[in-house]
């Protein structure tokens, strides 16, 4: 489970994020709703270390860690964004994998063999091969979440 404890932060003297707490539950979604300019994306962007929040804790199954620490973070929360951020020369294969190696100094056989396992579930074991113009929106936007972990996954934002 992910907590968040009286996260708080201010830009130029004004409060954005008020003593905010939060817990997401392992394999849960949660919408985070509300007007222009509320908080939403700064909220977002301290989770996911982006940015630092002035005050507050982040607690994953009961331990505090920093999501601004990139050694801890790319472990534990990961990204995926509303466009897909595919690269249009890379397979199915070389963009899932592009990040474990370079992020994750995991070896290519290893990420392979980690994003092969994650494919089949998401059901694209068949497109492994192909370019993101020969798949469908579905299967692009399913394309973008398999470069992490089975951890981290629970934790998409
Ligand atoms: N880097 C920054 N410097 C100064 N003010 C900022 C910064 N980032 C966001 N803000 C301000 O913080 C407030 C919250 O912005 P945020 O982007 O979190 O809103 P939002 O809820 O995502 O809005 P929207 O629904 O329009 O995307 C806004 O008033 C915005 O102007
Ligand atoms: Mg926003």
């Amino acid at each position: 489970m992910l907590k968040l404890e009286n996260i708080t932060k201010s830009f130029n003297g004004t409060t954005i994020l008020n003593k905010l707490n939060v817990e997401v539950k392992d394999n849960s979604i949660l919408s985070i709703v509300g007007p222009s300019g509320a908080g939403k994306t700064t909220l977002l962007r301290c989770i996911a270390g982006l940015d630092r929040p002035d005050s507050g804790k982040f607690i994953l199954n009961g331990d505090t860690f920093d999501p601004a620490d990139s050694t801890e973070t790319e472990r534990i929360i990961g990204i995926v964004f509303q466009d897909f951020n595919l690269f249009p020369h890379l397979t199915v294969m070389e963009n899932v994998t592009l990040a474990p190696t370079m992020a994750l100094k995991q070896s290519k056989e290893e990420a392979k063999e980690n994003a092969s396992g994650i494919l089949k579930e998401l059901e694209l074991q068949t497109h492994v091969d192909q370019y993101p113009f020969e798949l469908s929106g579905g299967q692009k936007q399913r394309c973008d979440c398999p470069s992490f972990s089975n951890e981290a996954a629970n934790f998409v934002l």
